[in-house]
């Protein structure tokens, strides 16, 4: 058992409403093995009250500083580190002018190793402790993500890309050995890679259809028949992010009903599926994305910057259906969840501005704050495991320096309440925040 004091935030057990953040000025967390021996909250609260209920702890103490779950990121690209920052017309000619050329790239081990292992320091310097992740579609490139988030003990999931079409023949999936053609060698790699790794540590498996166009309906369908015998596994892909996009997987699916339900016709859409973008969706969709338990991976700095469009959060509140953000490197531009949690600002306001709904409709800094923590994690079916400092949660968090810069110290400083001292780390902040990333250790 350890103790850590600081200023404490974390989330109010689920609550009717929107998201209750907690604050202790003066805090004490508290950590311990659970049955299994790994490092879990073990009480938090005020320091006052826990230092007589535990009289003997061991305290590190961090003066001035925050303590604050470690943030999860629902999407983000592995191999897409160098793509950040490649401006194009939009998704498609950005797939193919970049991504594509240095997907490639992952075929090697070598490579695949060093970009995992930049990758996930990346992750924890920005204090984001648990990640769902895109690999490439080579099997290598999976078997060093795992690697290397096993060695850091990271709650981390990932899967190989499935693309059995419609990007270069050198990206595709590859046939395998005796005659096995390239679809179903990769549901075979698919299943051989469920049994190496999913639950192995704090590792999960996803399977991972790129997006509808790069897939034919053999490999759709049997994506979704490997979902159906392991319903604990996560699905994970991209959905409605651009028009051009959109017009092209309704042209190669004319039978669904729309984009998001071509997914649903191939057994793709459950309870731990998280789709990318879901931007241009009507009512149906939606009512579908709730009805499914599927969620949104938010992604608005990818969306600002691709130009996609604006995340109707609006519409997502009104039919209830989870969702939780997400940086998209290399869509994306920033590995920090507080340029992420800025940018959804950003998409509050235009997406209220755009519809003309009730003015004043902001993204409060508590809702960006739960979206990019437990809410995220309770989208994943992660909720109660990380994404929040209650007692029984893996011990995974952050140690924020409200000070980092002198900016930030002086604006920190004349914070009057909580979502003022919050607003101001969101707009003003990045890694520099991030004084301490501490990952749950297993004993
Ligand atoms: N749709 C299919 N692949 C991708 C990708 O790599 N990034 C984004 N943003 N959208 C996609
Ligand atoms: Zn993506």
């Amino acid at each position: 058992m350890k103790a850590y004091r600081a200023a404490l935030l974390w989330f109010a057990p689920d609550t009717e409403g929107p998201p209750q953040a907690c604050y202790e000025e003066d805090g004490l967390l508290v950590v311990g093995p659970n049955a299994d021996g790994r490092q879990v909250v073990q009480a938090i609260g005020a320091y006052r009250d826990l230092v007589l209920k535990f009289p003997d702890l061991a305290v590190e103490h961090f003066p001035g500083r925050i303590i604050a779950p470690g943030f999860v990121d629902m999407h983000i690209h592995y191999p897409q580190i160098n793509v950040i920052g490649s401006p194009a017309d939009g998704l498609l000619p950005w797939l193919e002018n970049y991504t594509f050329p240095e997907e490639k790239r992952f075929e090697s081990p070598e490579y695949s190793a060093g970009a995992a292992q930049f990758f996930i320091a990346e992750l924890l310097r920005n204090g984001v402790t648990t990640a769902l992740t895109f690999a490439t579609s080579h099997t290598a490139s999976v078997n060093a993500l795992f690697t290397e988030a096993q060695a850091q003990q990271m709650r981390l999931i990932t899967g190989l890309c499935l693309m059995d079409r419609h990007a270069p023949a050198d990206l595709l999936n590859q046939p395998g050995p005796g005659g096995v053609d390239a679809t179903e060698q990769s549901l075979l790699d698919t299943e051989a890679l469920i049994q190496r790794w999913h639950g192995v540590d704090r590792l999960g498996y996803a399977i991972t259809p790129r997006f509808a166009p790069t897939s034919t309906d053999a490999q759709l369908r049997g994506a979704g028949a490997i979902a159906a015998h392991n319903p604990d596994v996560w699905i994970q892909s991209h959905v409605a992010e651009n028009h051009d996009e959109i017009a092209w997987a309704r042209a190669l699916f004319p039978q669904s009903r729309s984009y998001l339900a071509t997914y649903d016709d191939f057994g793709l859409l459950r309870k731990r599926a998280v789709y990318a973008h879901c931007i241009h969706f009507n009512d149906d969709d939606r009512a579908l994305m709730r009805a499914s338990g599927a969620a949104a991976a938010v992604s608005p700095s990818s969306n600002l910057f691709l130009g996609s469009g604006f995340f109707d959060y609006h519409g997502a509140d009104r039919t209830g259906f989870a969702y939780g953000l997400a940086s998209d490197v290399g869509g994306g531009t920033s590995f920090s969840p507080f340029r992420t949690m800025l940018a959804a600002y950003y998409v509050g306001r235009t997406t209220v501005t755009g519809l003309q709904t009730k003015a004043g409709l902001s993204l409060s800094p508590q809702h960006l704050w739960w979206q990019h923590t437990a809410g995220a994690a309770e989208a994943m079916g992660l909720g109660g495991v990380v994404g929040n400092l209650l007692p029984g949660c893996e011990a995974d968090f952050v140690v924020i320096n409200p000070a980092a810069t002198p900016l930030l110290a002086r604006k920190t400083a004349i914070a009057s309440n909580l979502d003022e001292l919050l607003f101001s780390l969101i707009v003003l902040g990045d890694d520099r925040l991030i004084e301490k990333t501490v990952i749950s250790q297993a004993i």
